[in-house]
C-alpha cells in the first residue's frame, strides 16, 4: 500500500477529466481499507470506486481511497437461485458477463453500465426494465469514521428510482465492500418489455431468447446510443428524467402535446430528460471540448481536453434553457464534485 501524491485522476474517471488528488491511494482488501481508514483518521478522504458517476469541477484536497477489491463466489444456493457475491471493485459489465456465462439470470438487461460493483447499490442503478433492487440481497460496508462493518439488507437501502439511502440519511458514511445478488438458476425472467430490447431480438429471429441473447440486444442498442467511455469521456445520463405531479404535467402536455412521458403511479409522471434536452436544441451540440451527444441528449461528452467546470457550464445552460421552454426542472444524477 503506498500513498501518491499529486496524482492524476484522468485514468480514474469515465469522463476523463483532468484533476490532481492531494493524496491517492488504492486498497486491495478491507484489511487494507480498515488499516488505512486507522492511520488517516484526521484526514480529510475521498471514496473513488469506478469514477463513472462523477463530474470533477476541481482538484481534490483529501486523501483519495480507490475501493479495488477483488473477487466473486457463490455463497448459497439452491434448486432454483443462486447467491452470488461480487466485491465491491469488480467491473460491473464484466461480472454480470460472468453470471450469464454462469446461465444465472436477473442481470442481463443491465450489460454494458459503466462503473464498478460496490457503486451500483448507491444510486440503484437501471437499465431496460430492470434495477438493482430487483436483485440485490444486501451489502457490506464499512464505516469511515470507526471501521465497524454494518450489512444493508435490502428493505433498509430505501431504493427509489436512481436513489438509496446512501445518497441521503447515510451519504459519505460508509464505504460498500461487497454486494450479494440473488439470480435465478432456471425459468429465468426474461425482461423484454422495454420496446427496443424486443425489436432488436426480432430482427436477430431469437424467439426464445437466452440470457446471453438479452444481453447481447442491450450491449448492441447501448453501442448505437451511447458513447464508449473509452473513446468519448461521458458519464452515461448526466440528468435524472424528471417526475412530475400528474396535475403539474397536465397543464404542460396541454401547451406541449408531443411531449413523451411515462405514468409511473396514479399520482406521477415520468418525462424523459433526454426528450426535453432535444426539444431545447442542444443535442449534438458542441462548446469548445464540451458537448451534447449527438445520438442521446441525456449524455453530455468531453470531446479531450473539457474541465469539468466547462461541462458543468454547458449542463446549467441546458438545465436553464429547458426551465424557460417547459418549466420543468431537470437534475443532475451525476455527482458533481
Ligand atoms: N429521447 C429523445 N431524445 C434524446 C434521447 C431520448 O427524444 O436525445 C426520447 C426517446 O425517443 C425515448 C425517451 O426519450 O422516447 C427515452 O429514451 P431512452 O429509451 O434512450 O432512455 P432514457 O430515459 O433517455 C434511461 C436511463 C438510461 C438507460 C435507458 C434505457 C435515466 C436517467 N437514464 O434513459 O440510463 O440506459 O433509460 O433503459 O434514467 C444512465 O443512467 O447512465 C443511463 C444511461
Amino acid at each position: 500500500m503506498e500513498i501518491q501524491h499529486h496524482f492524476s485522476l484522468k485514468n480514474y474517471n469515465t469522463f476523463g477529466i483532468e484533476a490532481k488528488a492531494k493524496q491517492f491511494i488504492a486498497v486491495h482488501s478491507t484489511e487494507e481499507l480498515k488499516d488505512i481508514l486507522e492511520q488517516k483518521k484526521a484526514d480529510k478522504k475521498f471514496i473513488l470506486g469506478g469514477g463513472s458517476n462523477m463530474l470533477l469541477t476541481k482538484d481534490i484536497d483529501a486523501l483519495v481511497i480507490h475501493i479495488d477489491l477483488k473477487g466473486k463466489n457463490i455463497i448459497k444456493e439452491n434448486d432454483d437461485f443462486v447467491w452470488v457475491e461480487s466485491q465491491a471493485g469488480e467491473n460491473w459489465h464484466e461480472f454480470v458477463l460472468w453470471t450469464i456465462d454462469q446461465d444465472f439470470g436477473g442481470l442481463e438487461n443491465m450489460s454494458l453500465i459503466p462503473g464498478n460493483v460496490g457503486t451500483t447499490p448507491v444510486q440503484n442503478i437501471g437499465a431496460y426494465g430492470t434495477e438493482i433492487k430487483d436483485t440485490f440481497v444486501s451489502c457490506q460496508a464499512i464505516t469511515i469514521e470507526n471501521q465497524e462493518i454494518k450489512s444493508f439488507l435490502k428493505e433498509e437501502c430505501n431504493f427509489g428510482y436512481r436513489e438509496s439511502i446512501f445518497k441521503n440519511d447515510a451519504k459519505d458514511q460508509y464505504i460498500i465492500t461487497s454486494v450479494v445478488f440473488k439470480l435465478t438458476k432456471k425459468n429465468h425472467k426474461i425482461n423484454t418489455s422495454y420496446g427496443d430490447i424486443a425489436a432488436e431480438l426480432a430482427r436477430n429471429n431469437r424467439t426464445e431468447p437466452t440470457l446471453k441473447d438479452v444481453s447481447n440486444a442491450v450491449i448492441s442498442i447501448r453501442r448505437s446510443k451511447l458513447p464508449d467511455p473509452k473513446e468519448l469521456g461521458n458519464s452515461g445520463s448526466f440528468f435524472k428524467n424528471p417526475i412530475l405531479l400528474k396535475s403539474d404535467f397536465e397543464k404542460i402536455y396541454q401547451q406541449f402535446p408531443e411531449m413523451k412521458y411515462y405514468e409511473i403511479s396514479e399520482t406521477e409522471v415520468k418525462v424523459p430528460a433526454g426528450w426535453l434536452i432535444e426539444q431545447a436544441g442542444f443535442k449534438g451540440k458542441r462548446f469548445g471540448d464540451a458537448g451534447i451527444h449527438k445520438n442521446q441528449a441525456l449524455v453530455l461528452v468531453n470531446y479531450g481536453n473539457a474541465t469539468g467546470a466547462e461541462i458543468l457550464n454547458v449542463s446549467k445552460d441546458i438545465q436553464e434553457t429547458v426551465f424557460k421552454k417547459f418549466g420543468i426542472h431537470i437534475e443532475a444524477e451525476v455527482n458533481v464534485i
